[in-house]
């Protein structure tokens, strides 16, 4: 059984399908939800589940790596970035290489880095006047949104069509390709643990 990770900020509708598409797999299951706010719905999901919850400080985040000993002791093969919008530390990037991934609610490199993340994209969309938009899912690297392209697809962005209805078509691509895309990989990861 391979055991994968969610680290997230929000309201963790992504973290809920990937929790519940493995939750009758054989296979791998979420063994640890990690967020960086106290009162994120992400950690409320996760005790719903029965699964083991985080949350992270600053400090802790970005000047240890006592997150690793957590991850180890969990026996952690695979983490997943679903909304998760702290920059990634090297020291976890290159603890899990080729075993990190996260989602963007754009078609990357497109609407990608700092700052873009949510509604913002979805606005920044709208703006520009794109006829399409979509979803991209990369490997993590030490800067925003620039890790390798695991997997991209696209919906119409119609003329009357408001970020908020753009965020409902991207959203459902999320929901839809999310899980299926982390159990793919998962499947192919090399036996032994990450870390
Ligand atoms: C998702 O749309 C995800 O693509 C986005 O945050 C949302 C989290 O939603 N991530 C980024 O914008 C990262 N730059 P959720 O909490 O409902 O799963």
């Amino acid at each position: 059984m391979r055991n994968i990770a969610i680290f997230a900020s929000g309201t963790g509708t992504n973290a809920r399908k990937i929790i519940e598409f493995f939750r009758n797999d054989d296979t791998a299951r979420v063994a640890l939800v990690v967020s960086n706010k106290k009162d994120a719905c992400v950690l409320d999901i996760a005790r719903e589940h029965g699964i083991a919850a985080l949350t992270v400080d600053r400090t802790t985040f970005f000047q240890s790596e006592a997150l690793l000993e957590r991850l180890r002791a969990q026996k952690i093969d695979f983490i997943v970035l679903a909304g998760f919008l702290w920059l990634i530390p090297p020291y976890l990037v290159n603890a899990f290489p080729r075993r990190m991934i996260n989602i963007h609610p754009a078609l990357l490199p497109a609407y990608g880095g700092k700052g873009m993340y949510g509604m913002h994209v979805h606005e920044a969309v709208k703006a520009a006047g794109d006829a399409e938009t979509g979803i991209t899912i990369h490997y993590v690297n030490e800067h925003y949104d620039e890790g390798d392209f695991v997997f991209q697809t696209r919906c119409p962005v119609h003329q009357d069509d408001t970020p908020a209805d753009i965020a409902r078509s991207v959203q459902r691509l999320e929901h839809l390709y999310f899980p299926q895309i982390i159990a793919k990989l998962v499947s192919e990861l090399p036996t032994g643990p990450a870390i």
